[in-house]
Order: C-alpha cells, then sequence, then structure tokens
C-alpha cells in the first residue's frame, strides 16, 4: 500500500515506523517528514497548505491512503480536498475539526450535548471589560483560553486573579496570540487528574486505542511553562475500566452522535483530553488527530496491523477490523533543546542514537533531527523521544531512561519524572 503522512514531528515517525513494522507491505511518503522518517520512507517536499499540490502527488504517485498529522492542516481543510477526489485519507473535514480549531465551537457544543466539561464563557475582541469583570467575579484559580489553535500556548491555567487578569489583557486587549485569540473561553479551573483518550471513527464505527498520559509541562513536578509535550506513557492507570465506560457514555457517544446530528459526522482520529475528576471525567479539550508524544506511545502498543486499521478508518470498514494490544506498558522520554519552550540553538550534534536504538523494546523518534555528513545534528526544539515497552510501568521506564542515557548533545534537557503518577498508583 502507498501511503502519503502529513507531518514532521515524533508522531508523523510513529505513525511511520507503526506502518514500516505492519504486516501490510508499505511505501511510505512523508511531507515533509524529519532525520528519522527518511530512514524508512521517502520524504517529500509538499506544502500541506496547498490542496491542488496534495492532490496532484496523490494522483501521479498513485497514493492509496492519506494520513494527516498535525491540525492545521485539518482545519484548512486537507480531507475535505482529498476526499473530493475519492482518496483515502485519516483526519477529519473542516467542520468537524472545529472541535480543535475553535474553543468556543467545542464549548457550545458540549453545552448543547450535554457533555461533562468545566463552566465558562467566551468573549469576543471588543469585550475586554466584560472579561475581566467575569474573572474578577469568578476569582481564580481559573483558566483562560485562545479558542483559536495556538500551537500549544493557547490554554493558560491562572493561579491568581492577577495572573488571569494579565492573561485576559495579553490575549483580548494586547493581541498577543494575534488572531488565534480574537476570540478567548474563560473556563472554571478543574481538580483531577488529566488522561488522553484516543477514538478511531470511520463516521459510524469507532475503536479506542489504549489511554495515555502525557507531561505538558518543561520541568520536574510538573513546574515551568507548558510545551508540547515532555513524556507520555500508556495505558493511563487512572483511566480504569470503570473511569473508561464513563467517558465513552458521556463523552464519546454523544460527541460522535452530536456531531453527526449536526451535520458534521466525525471521520477520523478523535483526542479526547479528559480531567478526571470526582464526578467523573470531564473534558478538557478535542483535539482533531492523534497526540505527540503520546502516539509514540500509543502506537508501539498495538499488536494489531495498525495500516489495516487506519485504512479501515478511511474507507468506512472499521467494524471489520480488530484492535488488539500488548500487555504491559509503554513510555516514552522527549529529550529537547536547552532553551525550549523558549528560544533554543539548533546544529547540535548527536551521538549515541544507534545504542539507544539498540536497546531491547527501545526505539528513537525523532522529531527536530537532520541528518549530516557525519551523522545527526539537532534542529528543533524537541528533538526526539526515547521509547520503549516493558512488562510494567517500571520495567519500561528504565528502559526508556536506559536509552535517554545513550544519547548527548550540548544542552539536551529531559525530565527525570516521566510516568510518576502512573507509577504511584502502583
Ligand atoms: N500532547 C498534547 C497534544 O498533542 O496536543
Amino acid at each position: 500500500m502507498r501511503i502519503l503522512i502529513i507531518g514532521s514531528g515524533g508522531r508523523e515517525h510513529a505513525i511511520a515506523w507503526a506502518f514500516h513494522h505492519s504486516a501490510t507491505p508499505t511505501e511510505l511518503f512523508i511531507a515533509p517528514g524529519n532525520g528519522g522518517t527518511d530512514a524508512i520512507g521517502k520524504n517529500v517536499s509538499l506544502e500541506a497548505s496547498d490542496h491542488d499540490a496534495v492532490n496532484r502527488f496523490v494522483s501521479e504517485n498513485d497514493v492509496d491512503l492519506v494520513v494527516i498529522g498535525p491540525e492545521q492542516p485539518l482545519v484548512d481543510g486537507l480531507a475535505d480536498a482529498l476526499r473530493d477526489r475519492d482518496t483515502p485519507v485519516v483526519g477529519p473535514s473542516a467542520a468537524a475539526a472545529q472541535l480543535e480549531g475553535s474553543k468556543a465551537f467545542s464549548k457550545a457544543f458540549m453545552e448543547r450535548h450535554g457533555i461533562p466539561t468545566a463552566a465558562f464563557r467566551s468573549f469576543e475582541r471588543g469585550e475586554l471589560e466584560d472579561a475581566l469583570a467575569f474573572v474578577r467575579s469568578e476569582g481564580a484559580p481559573i483558566v483562560v483560553k485562545a479558542s483559536g489553535l495556538a500551537a500549544g500556548k493557547g490554554a493558560i491555567v491562572c493561579e491568581t486573579l492577577p495572573d488571569a487578569e494579565q492573561a485576559v489583557q495579553d490575549l483580548l486587549g494586547d493581541g498577543k496570540l494575534g488572531d488565534a485569540a480574537s476570540t478567548v473561553v474563560i473556563e472554571s479551573f478543574m481538580e483531577g487528574e488529566e488522561a488522553s483518550l484516543f477514538v478511531l471513527t470511520d463516521g459510524s464505527e469507532y475503536v479506542l486505542l489504549p489511554t495515555a498520559q502525557d507531561h505538558k509541562r518543561i520541568g520536574e513536578g510538573d513546574t515551568g511553562p507548558n510545551t508540547g509535550g515532555m513524556g507520555a506513557y500508556a495505558p493511563a492507570p487512572v483511566m480504569t475500566e470503570h473511569q473508561i465506560q464513563l467517558a465513552v457514555d458521556r463523552v464519546v457517544e454523544p460527541t460522535l452522535r452530536g456531531m453527526a446530528d449536526e451535520g458534521h459526522p466525525y471521520q477520523g482520529i478523535l483526542y479526547v483530553g479528559l480531567m478526571i475528576t470526582d464526578e467523573g471525567p470531564k473534558v478538557v479539550e478535542y483535539n482533531c488527530r492523534l497526540g505527540d508524544p503520546e502516539t509514540q506511545v500509543v502506537l508501539p502498543m498495538l499488536s494489531c496491523d495498525v495500516v489495516q486499521l487506519f485504512h479501515a478508518l478511511a474507507t468506512g470498514s472499521l467494524g471489520d477490523v480488530d484492535v488488539s494490544m500488548h500487555e504491559g506498558a509503554s513510555a516514552c522520554v522527549v529529550m529537547a533543546s536547552e532553551g525550549y519552550p523558549g528560544s533554543y540553538e539548533k546544529g547540535k550534534q548527536i551521538e549515541g542514537l544507534d545504542d539507544a536504538s539498540a536497546r531491547d523494546q527501545v526505539e528513537v523518534f525523532h522529531a527536530g533531527t537532520r541528518r549530516t555528513d557525519s551523522g545527526w545534528d539537532t534542529s528543533g526544539g524537541r528533538v526526539l523521544a526515547v521509547s520503549a515497552r516493558g512488562r510494567d510501568l517500571k520495567e519500561t521506564l528504565d528502559r526508556a531512561y536506559a536509552g535517554v542515557s545513550d544519547i548527548s548533545f550540548e544542552g539536551a534537557t529531559w525530565r527525570r519524572d516521566i510516568g510518576h503518577r502512573g507509577l504511584e498508583r502502583g
């Protein structure tokens, strides 16, 4: 099967890796890809925003399946452009991707369908004073979110009222995140533990992937600024069978039914970010794609044929495939450039990749790497993720950290406490 994967991160390397190890023979194209995808497929230079160019590439190269990794091309309608030409594609329509592309839409949608989430109000530009009055009446802690896509920088958890006033001023008053924050959602702070639930749906059937938990903050103990994600593990012990069932009954099924009823049937991967509260799971946010770095732990847990699974999703035959999973756990540790998520230098030589990859049950997924004449250099903030599998979370983390210890580059930064909540739950 000839497959085009859109994206350039660790998530896309993990998707390409899962396809490469599938029993189904594949030829992989990754646009634009990264140093890791180059080793198992062909990196191609294609602008995801140029829908005609993507359609032309698909037709000239007899591509059988397109998988769209990141959110922006989905929100921009790339999946629609491909489906219009009858190309099987993993990814929702632009209308369905609003669940991630517009928090004002998704919050109002949840309200319409009685889906549990934090209480909220939305404010437009020009309503700065009303928004400030609202946070003053609600008090802290409180969460201020840009409604639009903001590359992981759009949600500000404010511990104090002055922080909340500043966040509202920054987003709504000073236009700090530009158009992404032309509407701002202000919502109550939810107490609990977060988990990620991934739903694959072909528009009528759906299946769940293993649950996961990521680590969004740069610092140990979940401190410091938010990042794209510094590590993850699967399954997430907080997602017991009971919590999964509650999430299915109260969130997944009403969401899929609600989107279909509103004329935007969801076909693709729905990533539900949940807060597990005393009252059960509540939605923190929806994403219209797989998570990064959760993909680097979720796909290695699948023992079924991932190509067949994704193809079935894209062709409306998900009911014909079984999802099977390995026993045990998987985890990954992201190694980042010094300074990330702020500014950082590129071009640092990376050593030890082969040693880490040679370890039992360890995979290195590239994100910001670049091949050079003498080996590999860093080329991004999140450089790579060392992912491992094991019989339990402890063994898995030991393996991942052993892999990390093999790898070095100047200024390498990583968290030493990935999986701490899972380990505490035993
Ligand atoms: N790991 C968070 C995300 O992919 O949005």
